[in-house]
């Protein structure tokens, strides 16, 4: 079912591709095209968001904090407000003003929400784990009922599952698995998706950002929901790391086969940390950890964005939590941004650009066409013995943007040296990122010339390219012409 995002968002959306796109072309001076913010990039670099955790005393008295906030960032997400002892703190009584404020800022600033957390062990009230089993499943699906109710249509993305397994990827035993096993998981997927069908739904974990029993567990985990139908949108990496302990292995091919998978992913809540006191050699190597993320990021054209658990050093959860660490963000306790933001900037910038490299695995991922059937076009063999057919179908569609596949199947009696297809948007799709072909659009007019590597199509064979587009309104499929050389 296509998901459709606020028309706030689209248009925060396009301002940004429109920015950064002027800008990584050089046509803005290139002082402005330097301070273009990594919301901006972001979304020129795929359709993606930048986002960042939000705490509310800071919202609601640090000017200098609000003002980075509202311009550097496309999303948020609050870190604690929308949490179950905030929310519901007795039974049946709601308090939705953290929440709310958030909500209304985040409005104003054109900005995306997260919803963090529905159903989670850690910052519960006392109420539920005290309740008589028998009750816990009603009392967490009114939880999720009314809080997905109060913010229906305000919410892009419910972290609906937070932290479900222990990190030998067993199940961790919380009240709500000892009241209904394994199954409170679909439970309060369905429940959130009877109260608001358009938001994205997610789990969210931490310690699966690269391969490993946990991230097994998560894989199996919605392997498994997906092939009962159970509605699940999308996989929340947290990806709080420590620089003494290693980069995650595998991180980007992790990211790639749980999208794979048919699910959006998105790294929810990063920070790198390091043993204080800070030093510049640490902070080059947190460098080093943000751009990998965000690297593996870009790479998987269903990562649909990254947040920062806080954006600044000032307000960063992990000296409280960590002993001894900390300077785990993009700016230090002063606001001075430090090598970790240049380095994602730079990597957004590179990737609006398009002078990445082609993705080395195989996007985009196998979710099924969500709008129209494939569209075949005509062969067009011409008598010399040289033709191809293209055939399109869309693999993810979001609302305001999505995926598709483009096959190119040899029609003619000898190999191909070389292919194009070509068509014309029936709307306002704008390519944003396409893979395995070399591609322009000027207007509504878009071309796919072959790779050197994949220009070789042998008689009756086929070889496959993606894309990745932004569009608001519909997005009817073109008709394509494909000619071969
Ligand atoms: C943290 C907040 O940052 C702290 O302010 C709070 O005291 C504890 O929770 N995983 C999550 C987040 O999913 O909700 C946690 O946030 C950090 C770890």
């Amino acid at each position: 079912m296509p998901r459709t995002l606020r028309p706030v968002w689209l248009a925060a959306l396009a301002a940004g591709v429109l920015l950064a796109m002027l800008g990584a072309l050089g046509v803005l001076a290139p002082r402005a095209a330097a301070q273009s913010t990594l919301g901006q990039l972001a979304s020129a670099a795929g359709g993606r968001y930048f986002g960042t955790a939000v705490s509310n005393s800071a919202l609601t008295s640090d000017t200098t904090y609000t003002s980075i906030l509202g311009s550097q960032f496309s999303a948020v997400t609050p870190e604690n407000a929308m949490k179950w002892d905030t929310v519901e703190p007795n039974q049946g009584q709601f308090d939705f003003s953290g929440g709310d404020q958030l909500v209304s800022y985040a409005k104003q600033h054109n900005q995306l929400v997260r919803g963090h957390n529905l159903v989670w062990h850690s910052q519960l009230p006392g109420w539920v784990s005290g309740l008589p089993l028998n009750q816990v499943q009603a009392a967490m699906e009114n939880h999720i009922t009314q809080e997905v109710s109060h913010y229906k249509g305000s919410i892009y993305a419910w972290d609906v599952v937070n932290e479900p397994f222990n990190d030998d990827g067993s199940y961790r035993s919380d009240v709500f698995y000892q009241a209904m096993g394994t199954g409170y998981i679909a439970d309060a997927l369905r429940t959130a998706h009877a109260a608001d069908p358009s938001a994205k739904l997610y789990l969210n974990d931490y310690n699966i950002e690269g391969t490993g029993a946990k991230a097994d567990a998560m894989y199996n985990l919605v392997s498994s929901l997906k092939a009962q139908g159970v509605p699940i949108d999308g996989v929340g990496f947290e990806t709080h790391l420590a620089i003494q302990y290693g980069f995650p292995t595998g991180m980007q091919q992790n990211l790639q086969r749980f999208a794979a998978l048919g699910v959006d992913v998105a790294i929810t809540e990063l920070d790198v940390r390091m043993t204080l006191p800070e030093t510049s050699a640490q902070d080059t190597t947190q460098a080093d950890y943000y751009s990998q993320v965000t690297n593996a990021c870009l790479a998987v054209s269903r990562c649909v964005g990254i947040t920062v658990w806080e954006f600044t050093d000032k307000y960063s959860w992990v000296p409280g939590t960590f002993s001894g660490q900390g300077a785990a963000d993009l700016y230090d306790s002063n606001y001075q941004t430090k090598p970790a933001y240049t380095a994602v900037a730079n990597d957004l910038t590179a990737a609006a650009g398009g002078t990445t490299a082609p993705p080395t695995t195989a996007p985009p991922t196998t979710a099924p066409p969500t709008t129209a059937p494939p569209t075949t076009a005509p062969p067009t063999t011409p008598p010399g013995g040289s033709g191809c057919k293209a055939s399109y179908a869309v693999s993810s569609d979001w609302g305001s943007g999505f995926t598709a596949n483009v096959t190119v199947a040899n029609t003619g009696s000898a190999d191909t040296k070389s292919w194009k297809v070509s068509w014309s948007w029936p709307g306002n799709q704008a390519v944003v990122n396409m893979w395995n072909a070399v591609y322009s659009q000027s207007g509504t007019a878009v071309t796919a010339t072959s790779q050197s590597y994949n220009a070789d199509i042998p008689p009756g064979g086929s070889t496959s390219f993606g894309l990745q587009a932004t569009y608001s309104g519909g997005n009817t499929a073109p008709t394509l012409t494909c000619t071969a050389g």
